[in-house]
């Protein structure tokens, strides 16, 4: 199997998990730092340049609601975590029960956004955000910048997502809306599973 490998600290539990096993997979991972954690356990990392088609993707998530829609992208990877889970036959997120919520809202939303485009976009997203903040200092492993909106309505989460993306400049963002098949939260001990299309909202 190819197994796309998410980023952040849940992320690098499976990763681990999967290098012990020694099973006969390759990999295509969501950040650098997935790639070299993965690599230094042995596993295979292909180039995700060169696939079109991953059999089950792994990956964390910031919060997900019971309809499987999720913020995602603390750590920055939201870009590259998108293109894989949609890559994906199968999109796992494995999240520990603090995920869990009823509404997205409250969770900040990454935005990653070409630098040339920086002020233009932030006094955009005002639209949509009640603040964004930047993240100092910091480049995606894509070499663009992130801000994480704050303060956001999220009603009509299609609607937004579709708003961002039609902003010049903004390259991606955390709203991870169809790709999550699955997810598996532990909490307390026990392990729930939501299937997409067959939990009660
Ligand atoms: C990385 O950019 C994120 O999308 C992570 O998947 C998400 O932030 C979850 O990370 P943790 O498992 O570290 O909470």
């Amino acid at each position: 199997m190819l197994v796309g490998l998410g980023t952040g600290s849940t992320a690098a539990h499976a990763i681990a998990a999967l290098a012990e096993r020694r099973l006969r997979i390759e990999t295509v991972a969501t950040s650098e730092a997935s790639a070299a954690l993965a690599r230094s356990l042995g596993l295979t990392v292909r180039d995700f340049a060169q696939v079109s088609r991953v059999d089950v993707a792994i990956d964390g998530a910031d919060a997900i609601d019971a309809g499987l829609r999720a913020v995602k992208g603390a750590g920055g990877a939201m870009l590259r975590e998108k293109a894989v889970a949609e890559a994906a036959d199968r999109m796992i997120v494995i999240a520990d029960g603090s995920k869990r919520v009823e509404r997205l809202a409250p969770t900040k939303l990454p935005i990653e956004i070409l630098p040339f485009a920086r002020a233009f976009v932030i006094e955009r997203l005002s639209r949509w955000f009640d603040h964004c903040i930047d993240r100092p200092d910091y480049r995606t492993d894509n070499g663009n910048i992130v801000v994480d909106g704050h303060g956001w309505d999220d009603t009509s989460p299609d609607t937004l997502a579709a708003a961002l993306m039609a902003v010049p400049g903004v390259v991606g963002h955390g709203l991870f809306l169809t790709e999550i098949d699955a997810a598996y939260i532990a909490d307390n001990g026990f392990v729930t599973r939501l299937e997409r299309g067959r939990n009660p909202r």
